[in-house]
């Protein structure tokens, strides 16, 4: 399989997709952790073509239109269907190209926000990024690596209130990407600025035994994980 953090050659640059899903651009600790994390992968593993979905701004959610459009076969698509679909299938070649996706995410009303679920419904089309089969639905999306960040206030993730990460684990699982490393700084209201630094300690170690050389860090998997 195709492995995203072994490129072919040391200057072939990984394409980073990173989506920010916090409402707040001023003091976002998933905002935080999504830029160290970016960071680090272009200064330790390899050079970074990156490309950013901020969804700050809320992405559009799906409406009879789009669906109409989604259930047409392509080659009789009206131009009206056609500009239905235009923003998905922007968001979706953009996740089909990207060798490493980065969200970050809060946790709100202990789920994700709205925007990111918005932005899944944007990105999960049959036909392009799963399919169905006389197996059941597939993947297309394989041979990828995603890492989560989430911020929560109150709630532990991967605890039984967390509805965010075992969604967003299913639902990239369901597209074919099942290499997700979920890392948290949660619990921010009673752990505060420790569950930030504890994150980002993560974030070091799940990329870093670190190598001068870019080469010898990106062939390790273990870097990784
Ligand atoms: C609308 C809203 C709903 C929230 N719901 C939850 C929640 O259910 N559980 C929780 O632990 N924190 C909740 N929080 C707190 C955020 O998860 C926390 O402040 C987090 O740090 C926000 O991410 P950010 O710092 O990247 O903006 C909520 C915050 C907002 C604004």
């Amino acid at each position: 399989m195709h492995n995203p953090i072994a490129p072919a050659s040391e200057t072939t640059p990984l394409t980073v997709l990173r989506i920010d899903a916090s409402a707040r651009s001023n003091g976002s600790v998933s905002r935080q952790l999504a830029d160290h994390l970016v960071d680090q992968l272009g200064r330790n593993v390899a050079p970074i073509h990156l490309v950013q979905r901020d969804l700050r701004d809320n992405p559009p959610l799906l409406d009879e239109a789009w669906v109409g459009a989604n259930f047409t076969d392509p080659a009789q698509r009206t131009e009206a269907q056609r500009q239905a679909l235009s923003l998905s299938d922007t968001w979706v070649s953009e996740l089909m190209a990207a060798d490493i996706l980065v969200i970050a995410t809060p946790i709100y009303n202990f789920s994700v926000p709205a925007a990111l679920k918005a932005w899944i419904d944007q990105v999960t089309r049959a036909r392009l990024t799963f399919q169905y089969t006389e197996h059941g639905p597939k993947g297309l999306l394989s041979g990828k690596k995603a890492y989560v960040l989430v911020a929560s206030g109150g709630t532990p993730v991967g605890g039984e209130m967390d509805f965010a990460t075992p969604w967003l684990r299913f639902i990239l699982g369901f597209l074919g990407i099942t290499d997700v490393t979920v890392i948290a700084a949660d619990r921010g209201m009673a752990r505060g600025n420790e569950a930030r630094q504890a994150a980002l300690e993560q974030i070091n170690h799940s990329l870093v035994r670190h190598s001068p050389s870019p080469a010898h860090a990106i062939h390790d998997a273990s870097l990784i994980h």
